[in-house]
């Protein structure tokens, strides 16, 4: 299958459109990364999502929706606190999830009787479900357990001649994939950390959200993962990477005795000056919306590079920097050494 990469036009949209509707698997721009969209009504095409991505069939997708209209046919109904969830956040980086309804295809909810859904707020996204009228459902665009794809370009590198079309709608803004928070339980979980961060839904539920321990711990053999998405290896470039806990003095001492071929620093930029090794830099010490930014592009390079040996700092556990700690943490396999 050749594939397309079109800029987003009225003509790009209408064709992306139609091949949704014939069942078909588009690559879709959103503001948090590159999506694998497919009609989630119908399970034929579900599944195609699942053939391109070499994706576990237990693994459920995301529902994308452009209105609170569409949002209420894809659930068995919104509750209150996900209303207030909705008007304070969506559209927007913001992934839901409740009991399911009965329209969505089996496949989406991976033998769940929950639906995640998000109302993105990319204006290609929204233009595109808008074009053809129907909830779509998309994970990440990338092949399974590499890092989500944050350009068009990291979508071809990945999906060239597995699916008809990719929309070109430029860099994501966010760069790391959206806030998980689950509704489905007695109390709010986070699943998965991103943009909206736990104090924003925190502040505007009232009430706290419980951090699933999958967040920042690795699965014990055997537990069970509130999220499947969470057993699964991730993001991970083909290089061993350790986070290094530690100040900048400590970093580079650390750099100075590990020094060697392949052996390549994870840095926040303007750091790189001085290393004895060299550098890909993800973002700004002090800034974690620019590491969000950044880091999944900066794991693709340091693939590109060849590095075999990585060292990164360490974000914050803070803010947005728990989705950036979570991403990297996946990337590393678990492995941080405090200096
Ligand atoms: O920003 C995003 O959310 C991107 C863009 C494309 O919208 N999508 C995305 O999808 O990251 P994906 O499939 O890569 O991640 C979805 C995550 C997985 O970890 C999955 O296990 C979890 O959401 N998930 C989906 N449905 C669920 C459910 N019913 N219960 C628990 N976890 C669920
Ligand atoms: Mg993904």
């Amino acid at each position: 299958m050749e594939t397309i990469v079109a800029s987003v036009s009225p003509q790009s949209l209408a064709q992306a459109a139609e091949l949704l509707r014939q069942g078909q698997v588009v690559g879709m721009p959103t503001e948090t990364v590159y999506g694998l969209a497919a009609n989630a009504l119908d399970g034929a095409a579900v599944a195609r999502i699942f053939a391109a991505k070499g994706r576990p069939q237990d693994n459920p997708l995301i529902v994308h929706v452009d209105s609170v209209a569409m949002w209420e046919t894809v659930v068995e109904h919104l509750t209150p606190a996900a209303r207030r969830l909705i008007d304070a956040f969506c559209p927007g980086p913001l992934t839901i999830i409740l009991p399911r309804g009965r329209r969505v295809a089996d496949e989406v909810c991976a033998g769940l009787d929950t639906v995640a859904v998000r109302m993105p707020s990319h204006p290609a996204a929204r233009a595109l479900i808008k074009e053809c009228s129907l909830p779509l459902a998309a994970p990440s665009a990338n092949l399974s357990g590499s890092p989500s794809p944050t350009t068009a370009a990291h979508v071809l590198g990945d999906m060239d001649g597995r699916i008809p079309l990719i929309l070109d709608g430029g860099d994501c803004g966010v760069g790391v994939e959206s806030t998980v928070v689950t509704l489905a339980g007695e109390q709010p979980v986070l699943l998965r950390p991103g943009y909206i961060t736990r104090e924003q839904l925190e502040q505007v539920l009232g009430c706290p959200v419980q951090l699933a321990h999958a967040v920042t711990h690795q699965l014990a053999a055997g537990e069970k993962a509130a999220s499947p998405g969470m057993k699964y290896k991730h993001y991970a470039p083909r290089a061993d990477v350790t986070i290094l806990q530690g100040d900048l003095a400590q970093y580079r001492e650390f750099l100075q005795q590990h020094a060697g071929e392949g052996v390549w620093a994870l840095c926040f930029e303007g750091e790189e000056e001085g290393l004895p090794v060299p550098a890909v830099t993800y973002g700004l010490a002090a800034d974690d919306a620019t590491q969000a930014h950044a880091l999944f592009g900066a794991l693709r390079r340091l693939d590109e590079v060849g590095a075999k040996t990585v060292y990164a700092r360490c974000p914050s556990e803070t803010g947005v920097g728990l989705a950036v700690y979570n991403r990297l943490l996946r990337a590393a396999a678990f492995r941080v050494v405090a200096l």
